[in-house]
Formats: C-alpha cells, structure tokens, sequence
C-alpha cells in the first residue's frame, strides 16, 4: 500500500504537473479536450467562449499544465444563484486527456475547484454526470461525493439561431 502510494506520488512529481488558470491562448488543448468529453468544437469556438467565461468573476476554469507546457486537463466551476436553495458551487466540466489518466491529473483539478468554491464562501459543491460515465462517478464518489437524486434533461434549439451544442 504504502509503495503504491510512494510509486504514484513519485510519478506524479515527475509529470510536473501545473494547475493554473485557464488563458485564451490554451483555447486549441481545451477544445481538443472538450472533444474528449464528447464535446467537439472548434479552437474559435472555445476562444469566444473563454472570452465570456474567463471575464465573469463568478466562473473559474483551471488548466492542467504538463511539463512540456501543453494542457492535459481542464475543469470548469461556477456560482449557482438559484431562487429556490442558497448559491452553491458547480462543477460545470472536467476532463483529463485520456492518455494522462489515472495518474491523479483529475484529483488535483477537483481540489483546485473546491479551494475556490471555498474562497466564494460557498458551502455546497455538485456536479452533474450522464448516468453512462460510470467510471467518472467512481472517481466522484471516491473523491466524498454523494448521489442525490437522477434528472432528465429537456432541451430546445430555436432555428432561428445558428447551431446550439447544449446535448
Ligand atoms: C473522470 C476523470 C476526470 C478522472 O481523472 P483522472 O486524472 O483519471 O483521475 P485521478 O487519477 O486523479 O484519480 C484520483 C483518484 O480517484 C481514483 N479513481 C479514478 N478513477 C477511478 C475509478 N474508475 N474507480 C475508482 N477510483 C477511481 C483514483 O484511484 C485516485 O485515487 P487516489 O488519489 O486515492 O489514488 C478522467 O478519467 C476523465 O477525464 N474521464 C473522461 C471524461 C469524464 O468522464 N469526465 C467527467 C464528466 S462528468
């Protein structure tokens, strides 16, 4: 147990990973990562996203640097004002290139997301995953996560406006 741990803690500090702040300029490795998670989209695409997301103080997006300064992983959290519940904190992405997995990538974005849910003073993290990740809430659960109940989710594209990726 305790050389498991020594062996994975070593290789960990050989990735050299780098948890930062997400920049436009990673736009290319978080779409291709965002493909990944069965979300393709183009580079421009991301960057306008990033452009929205990263500017709202209330969203976050950390980034997973390797050694070679190329992005393995990403994860983004925002603030959830609802009418009904006190705000809470929400894990609105995360994904590790699939190469990098296993190696503790996922771990250090999810504690990089709880610290600043904590900063904002937010007192509840969730998450929402499709019931056929089931690796994912292995990983979740291990991590002290709880299901507490299954949604279905309805959607609606409105024609008049260009192509919404939303599924
Ligand atoms: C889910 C995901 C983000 C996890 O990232 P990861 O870097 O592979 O996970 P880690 O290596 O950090 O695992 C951290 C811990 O969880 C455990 N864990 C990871 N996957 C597990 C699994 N399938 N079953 C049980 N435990 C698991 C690890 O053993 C490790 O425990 P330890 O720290 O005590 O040794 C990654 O596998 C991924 O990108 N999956 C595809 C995309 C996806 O499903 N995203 C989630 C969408 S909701």
């Amino acid at each position: 147990m305790v050389e498991k741990k020594l062996s994975k803690s070593s290789f960990k500090s050989s990735l050299k990973i780098r948890v930062r702040r997400a920049r436009i300029s990673d736009a290319a490795f978080l779409s291709d990562l965002s493909e990944e998670l069965g979300y393709p989209s183009t580079k421009n695409e991301m960057i306008f996203r990033l452009k929205n997301i990263l500017s709202d103080p209330s969203h976050a997006v950390f980034a997973a640097e390797s050694a070679e300064k190329s992005v393995i992983g990403w994860i983004h959290v925002c603030v959830r004002n609802c009418v009904e519940s006190n705000s809470f904190a929400e894990i609105v992405g995360l994904v590790v290139a699939h190469q990098a997995r296993g190696k503790g990538i996922g771990a250090l974005l999810m504690q990089e997301a709880e610290k600043w849910s904590l900063r904002k003073r937010l007192h509840v993290i969730c998450l929402r995953s499709r019931t056929s990740r089931k690796q994912a809430h292995q990983f979740y659960k291990h991590r002290g996560y709880k299901i507490t109940k299954t949604q279905r989710v309805f959607i609606k594209g409105f024609e008049s406006l260009s192509r919404i990726n939303i599924s």
